[in-house]
């Protein structure tokens, strides 16, 4: 168990590169792992709330969370998954897109504050993140301890991550110490395609050890996201491969949050 759970803002500047897809596998790979985990959907368009297969319609979603805006409000909109005990989530929906600038004091820390108190009861909180870098992204931001940019092994790859990146700066610069970029994943890479080795290292030139493994591009991913249900439970070598992606994906997470814990520790003498 770790000792506080990472709040992981899942994000990118594009849209469709696979945020969602990221969010998911790692939600899958913590419950593989026997892990609480609580999934945020920020993105109106609600795919992530959708693959997670809500037993329920959901009384209250993030955008309810995000207008109300009280300490701890967010413990009223969670809702169990399909997934499985392990998987709650904090639905999206499409009001959320008319509510993506909170009005009132400091409106990009409404779901940092929300989740106060919410957190303490998972081992990992993901948020996803809608494609763009405005107020709902950087209300992640706010609350979030680590950020895992997404991007995949395009022309405009190191542009949009380097975007990504200096969002979180500015989050950062702005009062959120503790936010780390811990990964910027490739994802849809095709080992086959030389031109995807180039933008591979293209990557890894721009952002060094914090580039990961890519994630491989597999249909049963996309089956899996279909089928509402999470990746390890999908029986093909395809999701096989996809799964050892994001275990890999979450260690990373977790090693960093680890690691950080151990540093804060130190700091404060004990
Ligand atoms: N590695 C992959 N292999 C196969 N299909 C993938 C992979 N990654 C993503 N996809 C598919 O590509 C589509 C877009 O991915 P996803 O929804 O995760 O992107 P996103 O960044 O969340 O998009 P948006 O910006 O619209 O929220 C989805 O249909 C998803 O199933
Ligand atoms: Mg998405």
């Amino acid at each position: 168990m770790w000792m506080e759970a990472p709040v992981v803002a899942v994000l990118s500047l594009k849209g469709g590169v696979g945020k969602t897809t990221v969010t998911l596998g790692l939600a899958s790979a913590a419950m593989h792992e026997g892990r609480r985990v609580l999934v945020v959907d920020l993105d109106p368009q609600s795919n992530a709330t959708a693959a997670l297969s809500l037993p329920q319609d959901p009384v209250y979603s993030s955008s309810d969370v995000l207008y109300d805006g009280r300490s701890g409000v967010a413990r009223e909109a969670i809702s169990t998954s399909g997934w499985g005990p392990e998987v709650d989530v904090i639905p999206a929906e499409t009001a959320l897109e008319h509510r993506a600038v909170p009005s009132g004091a400091d409106p990009v820390r409404r779901l940092q504050r929300a989740l106060r108190g919410v957190t303490n009861g998972y081992d990992l909180v993901l948020v996803d993140c809608p494609p763009s870098l405005g107020e709902l992204t950087r209300n992640a931001l706010f609350a979030a301890t680590q950020a895992v940019v997404v991007t995949e092994p395009s022309y405009f790859a190191v542009q949009g991550a380097e975007q990504a990146i200096d969002a979180v700066q500015v989050a950062r610069r702005e009062g959120n110490r503790r936010l780390t970029v811990v990964a910027v994943v490739p994802n849809r890479a095709r080992a086959v395609l030389s031109e995807h080795r180039f933008r591979l290292e293209e990557l890894r030139g721009a952002f060094g050890v914090k580039v990961t493994e890519p994630i491989p591009e597999r249909t049963a991913i996309q089956q899996a996201q279909g089928a509402g249900v999470p990746i390890h439970a999908w029986k093909s070598s395809g999701a096989r491969s996809a799964a050892r992606s994001f275990d890999d994906l979450l260690g990373r997470v977790a090693d960093v949050s680890a690691r950080e814990i151990a540093e804060e520790l130190a700091r404060e003498g004990r």
